[in-house]
């Protein structure tokens, strides 16, 4: 059966207090939006419909750089979800499938739930994803018949025995896409919030001879956000998963608490992470890496055996190949080192490729850019970059070429040369001891 999600996240969110919508604070490196759009495509959904409101041309921004064909509709007035779902219709006019409706701000639905959720699919005309919750508090309660599904009522509706239920709505609902829009077309917004509840199809479908049921997920996955304390304990949440992740994966983690991770890092096995590192967003390493303490990569690739850091920086298009070393306070962007080679000290190669064995030594800088352009370093391999190197892009030093320390390299140097840039050393007989004299004759002075 093909699948069509409808992802809502038109709410303003008023308790977050920000000038962003609500659905585009980050967890672990992506919008809330985005864990709930991956959520959803683990269904390998026919379409994805994003239902934008407030900031909508962010939210449909981060909707596209995720999925390009996402189809992003405006509701211009929150009227309630069933009205937010209702803006999709025309995005899925003629679609023959189901529709499954998500929240923005519910990011941690895992695919086994959906899965479940379609499978019931097949028995149900209506699936409900439902959660007992420890403290129901203002959530949609789930009145049962049996096994099936006979109504939702929501909280400012509920009378006190239906309070006391705390079979919960979370939101998510399947259905057959034509029954849901015939549905909704028949609710209306006679409640205490004069909304137009997207629960309350339930009831109808039931008057109408249709079958409900429920799905049951743990209370943890329906977490929805709706603060900057619940971001961040969401943030927490999927820190500690993460970890957990890691570990059963073969990851060592010598201090798991102090190890942060995106939400679409990939560690190998028999990889060891230190203390205190962050992966941001597109990071990849592999099978038996060494990360040490303190490191930051972001949209890089580290291959098997490779040692980063302590105090390293991988910045987005770093490429570290196999046994490669990158060392204390290095910074590592858009550039490709081959296998074997060092960057062992203080230095910043950009715009870059290394080749294999080669030897940058304490301090090395590729000049990269000239404040308008950026321009690329070539160095071979086997060459030999001495300290405090300064290469000034674009430069290319060939294969077992050297440089001198503290040379200002600006033009290319030939394989096997050593390029000396710097000036000629001279040294004064004496000229130190009589300096000294001088000075501190001066100094008993006291002038
Ligand atoms: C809703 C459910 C409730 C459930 C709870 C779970 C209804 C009527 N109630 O209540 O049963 O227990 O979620 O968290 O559905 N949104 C729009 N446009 C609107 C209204 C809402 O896009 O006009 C979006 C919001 O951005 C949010 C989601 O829908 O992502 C849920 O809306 P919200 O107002 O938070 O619903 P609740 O009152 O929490
Ligand atoms: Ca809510």
């Amino acid at each position: 059966m093909a699948i069509a999600l409808i992802i809502l996240g038109a709410g303003m969110g008023t308790r977050m207090n920000s000038d962003q919508p609500k659905v585009l604070h980050p967890i672990a490196g992506a919008p809330m939006l985005v864990h709930a759009m991956k959520a959803g495509a683990s269904l390998e959904p026919a379409k994805s419909v994003v239902v934008a409101g407030h900031g909508a041309a962010a939210v449909e921004k981060a909707a596209l750089a995720y999925d390009p064909a996402a189809q992003v509709v405006i509701q211009s007035e929150q009227l309630g979800t069933a009205h937010a779902v209702a803006q999709a219709q025309p995005a899925l006019d003629g679609f023959e499938g189901d529709a499954l409706v998500l929240y923005g701000d519910t990011p941690f639905i895992r695919p086994e739930t959906l899965a479940a959720m379609t499978a019931a699919r097949l028995t149900h005309d209506i699936v409900v994803l439902g959660f007992e919750a420890d403290d129901p508090g203002r959530y949609g309660r789930l009145i049962m018949q049996g096994d099936q599904l006979d109504r939702i009522v929501e909280f400012k509706d509920a009378s006190d025995k239906e309070r006391d239920i705390n079979l919960c709505n979370s939101g998510v609902i399947s259905a057959k896409s034509s029954v849901l829009f015939d549905l909704i077309d028949a609710v209306g917004n006679d409640n205490a919030a004069g909304e137009y509840y997207l629960t309350d199809i339930v009831g109808i479908a039931r008057d109408r001879g249709l079958k409900a049921t429920v799905v049951r997920c743990a209370e943890a996955e329906t977490l929805g956000i709706n603060s900057r304390a619940e971001l961040s304990g969401a943030e927490a949440l999927f820190q500690s998963n993460a970890r957990a992740a890691a570990q059963a994966d073969g990851v060592t983690l010598a201090a798991p608490d102090t190890v942060f991770f995106a939400h679409d890092t990939v560690i190998g096995r028999d990889t060891v992470i230190e203390p205190n590192v962050v992966f941001a967003p597109g990071v990849t390493v592999e099978s038996g890496a060494t990360i040490r303490a303190f490191s930051h990569l972001e949209g890089c690739h580290v291959s098997r055996g490779a040692v980063v850091g302590p105090y390293a920086r991988l910045r987005p298009g770093a490429e570290l190949s196999e046994n490669v070393k990158v060392g204390n306070f290095v910074e590592i962007k858009n550039a490709q080192i081959a296998e074997g080679a060092k960057v062992n000290h203080l230095s910043y190669v950009g715009d870059a490729t290394v080749g294999a064995r080669s030897n940058l030594g304490a301090g090395t800088i590729t000049c990269n850019y000239d404040g308008v352009f950026k321009h690329h370093t070539t160095i071979g391999e086997d060459a030999f970059i001495g300290s405090n190197t300064m290469l000034v892009a674009p430069v290319t030093v060939g294969d077992a070429a050297m440089t001198a320390s503290g040379s200002v390299i600006t033009r290319d140097v030939p394989g096997g040369d050593l390029a000396v840039a710097r000036a000629k050393q001279e040294n004064k007989q004496g000229f130190a001891v009589r300096l000294f004299e001088k000075l501190k004759s001066r100094k008993a002075k006291g002038s």
